[in-house]
């Protein structure tokens, strides 16, 4: 028996058989070898690249972080509760991607974009490998705008412009973070899209930066990407990464983003651990031979883009640690040599109160001065160097050497003048007043307390001189009205402290 040729039904069913695409479907399943701390070593994926996402029975998932003849070594990007050696792998020919967008704006993520703020997931406009190549160098332009920070001893003495890699380097709790925060902040205001990448961080800690921004900053303005010190070590290793990406989507739409690493040394001992536990040969500090490569591909994402790529730039903070001073540990020097300088935080300075705790003859900013206004580079000019010999002959007379009292009661004002307390930004056109006035002896004996006063009041007496004020923010020229208008405003100020 045969069914009616003309049965609709039928012919319906014929059309569906017909449409169906016939052909080899090949699925390329693997088999977990081993598993130690966040990391399978997996079998039978011949064909998968590195950065492949791959799925686990559980749901979890993991990427591929180095690859073997015959296997390769998987680290995980959820908990690998319930996945034991024998379980399957199976591929899913995705390289590892983040979610970017405005949408990422005021959110704390982690470094897959999920959300660790209790809100809804964002809404994603695109999805961006989270290792991408750094832009060529005909892509790029010169650092030439400058990148105020709010901190004076930064944007006086080794002003950061845009598109430059700064690395923030010191012991533990000499005020690293709060340099950087305090740096974020200020562009927060500014308008600029900054992201703040905590790496290996205590979530208390964390807690703190966000709270500091959103009182301080704007938060609409800033993206956390978080990877605490108790998460997956894969998702510490991704975050710098992934957030970069999240970064370059403003870029190419043209917008400044600043970006905090904060920090790149406890990124690097995820990574060696990850590399100990995938049979890497160990170098030297036992850190895998491809640690520098690592951080070099991830800074040389930073720079300024060409005005025919959109003149976007991303500005970039990788903080990091050393112990008793050294400098010359692998790690620090590795992210000396790749930065366009650093800012050395010290003990001794940090525990004798002079905060933020920059030791001005370690640190250097090496494209910065281009970017610096004309006008702070005009009144800024000697303040290292008088620095630094009064630090120095305040050491000799303690021995009960002889100081130079002029010197030494300029350099004492220096010392006021460049502590500064957390969340007080003073804004270039107040740093050149008080630069000015400075120079011209003003502050020389002035007391500490006064010296402050004066700085708390500053701002608000240039906004509202006329003649300083139609500098504009960032002056690229101080020239004698305005400069004899600076030193007046401080010597009315002095008067009124
Ligand atoms: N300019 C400042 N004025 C007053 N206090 C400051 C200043 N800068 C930092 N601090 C305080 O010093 C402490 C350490 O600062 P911070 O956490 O920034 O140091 P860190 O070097 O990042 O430390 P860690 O090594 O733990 O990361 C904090 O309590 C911070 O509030
Ligand atoms: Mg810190």
């Amino acid at each position: 028996m045969s069914a009616a040729p003309s049965d609709p039904a039928i012919d319906a069913l014929k059309a569906r058989i017909a449409a169906v695409p016939l052909g080899a479907a090949t699925e390329e399943r693997g088999i977990v070898l081993s598993l130690a701390d966040g990391l399978a070593r997996v079998a039978g994926l011949p064909g998968a690249g590195l950065n492949e996402v791959l799925d686990f029975p559980t749901g979890a998932r993991g990427f591929v972080l180095s690859l073997e003849e015959d296997a390769l070594h998987a680290v995980f990007l959820d908990p690998p509760e319930g996945i034991s050696a024998g379980a399957t792998v199976l591929r899913t020919g995705k390289v590892l991607s983040v979610p970017v967008g405005a949408a990422l704006l005021g959110r704390v993520l982690d470094p897959l974009g999920r959300p660790l703020d209790g809100a809804p997931a964002p809404d994603v406009d695109a999805l961006l490998p989270a290792e991408r190549p750094a832009p060529a160098i005909i892509e790029r332009d010169f650092v030439s705008e400058p990148m105020e920070t709010g901190l004076l001893v930064v944007d006086a003495m080794f002003a950061i412009g845009r598109g430059q890699r700064e690395l923030i380097v010191g012991e533990r709790q000499t005020g690293k973070t709060a340099i950087a925060v305090d740096a974020l902040i200020t562009q927060s205001l500014r308008g600029t899209v900054c992201i703040y990448v905590a790496i290996g961080q205590r979530m208390s800690a964390v807690r703190r930066v966000i709270e500091a921004v959103r009182r301080h900053g704007r938060l609409d303005r800033t993206i956390f990407v978080i990877a605490p010190a108790a998460d997956q070590p894969g998702l510490r290793w991704l975050a710098p990464f992934s957030a970069t990406s999240m970064a370059e989507w403003f870029r190419d739409r043209g917008d400044h983003v600043l970006i905090v690493y904060d920090d790149l040394t406890k990124h690097a001992a995820t990574h060696r651990e990850l590399a100990l536990l995938a049979r890497q040969p160990p170098g030297r500090e036992a850190y895998p031979g491809d640690i520098f490569y690592l951080h070099a591909r991830l800074l040389e994402r930073a720079g300024k883009l060409s005005a025919a790529r959109g003149g976007g730039a991303i500005t970039a903070l990788p903080v990091a640690e050393i112990d008793a001073g050294n400098l010359s540990a692998y790690i620090p020097t590795n992210l000396i040599s790749i930065a366009d300088g650093q800012i050395v935080t010290s003990a001794t300075l940090f525990a004798a109160n002079q905060r933020p705790a920059v030791d001005v003859g370690l640190s250097v900013s090496r494209v910065g001065g281009k970017a610096q206004p004309g006008a702070l580079k005009a009144v800024a000019g000697r303040l290292r160097l008088d620095y630094a010999q009064y630090l120095e002959m305040k050491m000799f007379s303690r021995f009960g050497g002889f100081g130079d009292a002029a010197r030494l009661a300029r350099g004492a004002a220096i010392a006021h003048l460049l502590a500064q307390d957390r969340f007080a930004p003073l804004p270039v056109l107040a740093q050149i007043a008080l630069l000015a006035g400075l120079e011209a002896g003003v502050l020389d004996g002035v007391d500490g307390g006064r010296l402050l006063a004066l700085r708390q009041a500053l701002p608000s007496m240039v906004a509202a001189d006329p003649v300083l004020s139609a500098l504009g923010d960032t002056p690229a020229r101080l020239d004698d009205g305005a400069r004899a208008a600076a030193i007046a405003l401080v010597r009315a100020g002095l008067g009124a402290a």
